[in-house]
């Protein structure tokens, strides 16, 4: 099996899809593996340190001969299947198509049979290919550092001969894997930290990293604690009437609070409204506010993607390059998890798509010139993908 490995080609990655120790273990594996030139440039790795391992360092252009294709994000555009290549052509990358299935469609009408890192099912067999896992850890650990160097006071709470300095108050809103590192980044900085989530499973979780679990009494808008999670353990969207009295009766939190970071998220759909403008407007001046979920709306209303927003002193970031700043850390997480799905789709060195395999049928979507999976097929005919954004994913 021929493994090429892209260099990103968005302006703001600065993630590479394999670090040379991943590449080493897909060497002894088997594979030949060619790495585009300046593939790990943004992440502080050089070719030598590749072609060490054994991979042929190349041009962009015979990538497109590899049997399998890796990246972080998605293909450049125009980048399709070389003529002369394998028609069994593979792609692996996290192509988040349940919010975009226009690029499953295009792997579709390219022939490739593309696998979406997203898609991994969050089974305890899988847990080792979980970038979504790897990525929110990391997202979750620059959310924190970002607030603090912005917030015009420091974290923890200081007694001095000068007097004393109260804490940071520091409220999580979504607990799920970015939220958790959130809170447990925040509380080893000395904030004191509070943290909600619409699962009711959330709260042991919020609890045992050392902050306090907001507790909101949903039942009379409509919510019952039994509908707030599926079967896969992801939080569903809410009614109207229970969105508009979760924002009300999270606006006390949020106004006493110096820093919140929203982190809430529901696959495939846009990211639930939780912080509006007025509750924004009640923060006091130099408060700041991260909101992690702009690449799907946001979960602050005045949020915008990478703009930082000036309202009325309070600082408003919806960073989505948050993961990138930390390139080094954020790609070797990202190799391992690839490496575990490359072996598992390759065990004997060659790709076998297993149509019977839990894992691999997850995480195909699209397939012999379709697309394969009908969640995305679902997402394609209800709206037929949003647009692409400039940056490519
Ligand atoms: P995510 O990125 O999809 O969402 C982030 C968080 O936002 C979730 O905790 C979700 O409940 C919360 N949220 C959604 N709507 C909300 C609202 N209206 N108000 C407040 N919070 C809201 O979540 P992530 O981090 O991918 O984790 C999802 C689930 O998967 C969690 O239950 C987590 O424990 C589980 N998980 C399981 C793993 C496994 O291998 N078994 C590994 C990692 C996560």
């Amino acid at each position: 099996m021929r493994l090429g490995l892209l260099r990103e080609s968005a302006p703001s990655e600065n993630r590479v899809a394999l670090v040379p120790d991943g590449v080493e273990t897909m060497v002894q594996h088997g594979c030949d593996v060619l790495v585009e030139r300046g593939a790990g440039s943004g992440a502080g790795i050089d070719d030598g340190s590749y072609s060490r391992v054994g991979a042929s360092i190349v041009d962009a252009t015979e990538i497109g001969s590899a049997d399998v294709i890796v990246s972080v994000r998605d293909l450049p555009a125009g980048f399709g299947p070389d003529s002369a290549a394998d028609p069994a052509l593979a792609f692996v990358g996290v192509l988040d198509p349940l919010w975009m299935p226009q690029r499953a469609q295009r792997h579709a009408a390219d022939g490739t049979s593309a696998f979406s890192m997203d898609l991994v099912p969050r089974i305890t067999r899988a847990q080792t290919m979980d970038v979504l896992s790897s990525m929110g850890t990391v997202a979750g650990y620059e959310s924190v550092l970002l607030a603090a160097s912005r917030l015009p006071q420091m974290f923890p709470l200081m007694m001095t001969a000068a007097g004393t300095l109260a804490p940071a108050r520091v409220l999580v809103l979504g607990a799920g894997v970015a939220g958790l590192q959130a809170i447990a980044t925040s509380r080893r900085l000395g904030a004191v930290v509070e943290g909600y989530d619409v699962r009711p499973a959330a709260v042991e979780q919020i609890r045992s990293m050392g902050a306090r679990a907001v507790e909101l009494d949903l039942a009379e808008a409509g919510a019952g604690a039994a509908g707030a999670e599926d079967a896969g353990g992801y939080a569903r969207a809410q009614s109207d009437d229970v969105a508009s009295r979760q924002q009300e009766l999270l606006a006390p939190y949020v106004a006493g609070s110096d820093v919140v970071i929203t982190t809430a998220a529901i696959p495939g759909r846009a990211s639930p409204l939780l912080v509006t403008a007025e509750m924004v407007d009640a923060m006091a001046p130099g408060s700041v506010v991260i909101d992690l979920a702009s690449e799907r709306g946001g979960n602050c209303a005045l949020s915008q993607s990478d703009v930082e927003v000036d309202r009325d002193g309070v600082t408003v970031l919806a960073p989505t390059d948050l993961v990138s700043r930390c390139a080094r850390h954020a790609s070797q997480m990202f190799s391992r998890n690839l490496v575990e799905f490359l072996c598992h789709l390759a065990p004997d060195g060659e790709i076998d798509i297993r149509a019977d395999d839990e894992i691999l049928a997850a995480m195909l979507v699209a397939h012999g010139g379709d697309v394969v999976h009908s969640g995305v097929a679902a997402a394609l005919d209800s709206r037929g993908g949003t647009p692409e954004p400039a940056a490519g994913g």
